[in-house]
């Protein structure tokens, strides 16, 4: 199965990623955590850069995360799928993602595209919290752990990502609006296009996924 995940900042892609990728046992591929990842090592030039544009809310540079894309689609796991969580993110990339597929001779199962509206954004990122561990994702009423401020999975520390401060909220918002919402035209004339209401529980829009994709039986 090869999926990409799309929808704007905070409906709910890394929550619905980590069933799908569970469910159909293929790599999550976020862009966003993997530079992430990067943070912590000042050694890292990619990691620096990455975290300097997404402190303010915009994107990395297209030509730093295309070739992520493509060494992590080079590696053997991929093989058997992918979900992608965050990519593409601009025109530019889904061309780009075309002529890496062409390139490995793959052709995508499903572009699912989970929509909410701003107001329900704001509230979801304004009450997230992630396990600085395992990056697992909560949220201080909608799904909380277990122990207030600790991962279930882990024990690790929940923290609040520097990027859903309001301000920068309503910038990532911004550039949704103006440069990623511009790619559902990109896919949604395809046979693999499907929309899903996101404006219910978490609950509601895996059962919609699933149902979308034939996985409901
Ligand atoms: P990225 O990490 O991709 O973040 P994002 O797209 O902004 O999405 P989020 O992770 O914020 O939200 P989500 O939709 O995954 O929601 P979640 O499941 O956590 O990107 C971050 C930055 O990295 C970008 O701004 C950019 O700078 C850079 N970047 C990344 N990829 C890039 C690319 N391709 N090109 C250039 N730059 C790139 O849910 C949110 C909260 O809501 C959680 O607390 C959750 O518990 C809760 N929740 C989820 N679903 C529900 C529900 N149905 N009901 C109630 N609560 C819910
Ligand atoms: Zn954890």
């Amino acid at each position: 199965m090869r999926i990409i995940l799309m929808g704007p900042p905070g409906v709910g892609k890394g929550t619905e990623a980590e069933y799908l990728s569970q469910h159909f046992q293929i790599p999550h591929i976020s862009t966003g955590n993997m530079f992430r990842a990067m943070f912590d090592d000042p050694d890292n030039k990619i990691g620096q850069i990455a975290k300097a544009y997404i402190g303010r809310g915009e994107l990395v540079p297209d030509d730093i995360t295309n070739e992520l894309v493509l060494e992590r689609l080079s590696e053997a796991d991929v093989e058997k799928g992918f979900l992608f969580d965050g990519y593409p993110r601009n025109i530019n990339q889904a061309e780009a993602l075309d002529q890496m597929l062409e390139q490995f001779d793959w052709r995508l199962d499903a572009v699912i595209n989970i929509i909410a509206p701003d107001e329900m954004i704001v509230d979801r990122l304004a009450g997230r919290r992630v396990c600085k561990v395992c990056g697992k994702i909560y949220h201080v009423t909608n799904r909380k752990p277990k122990v207030e401020g600790v991962c279930d999975r882990d024990g690790g520390k929940l923290i609040q990502r520097t990027d859903d401060m309001e301000e920068t909220v309503m910038r990532r918002l911004r550039i949704y609006n103006s440069q990623t919402a511009p790619v559902i035209g990109y896919y949604q004339h395809s046979d693999a296009f499907y929309a899903i209401d996101g404006t219910g529980t978490i609950k509601n829009t895996n059962n919609a996924v699933m149902k979308a994709l034939g996985e409901d039986k």
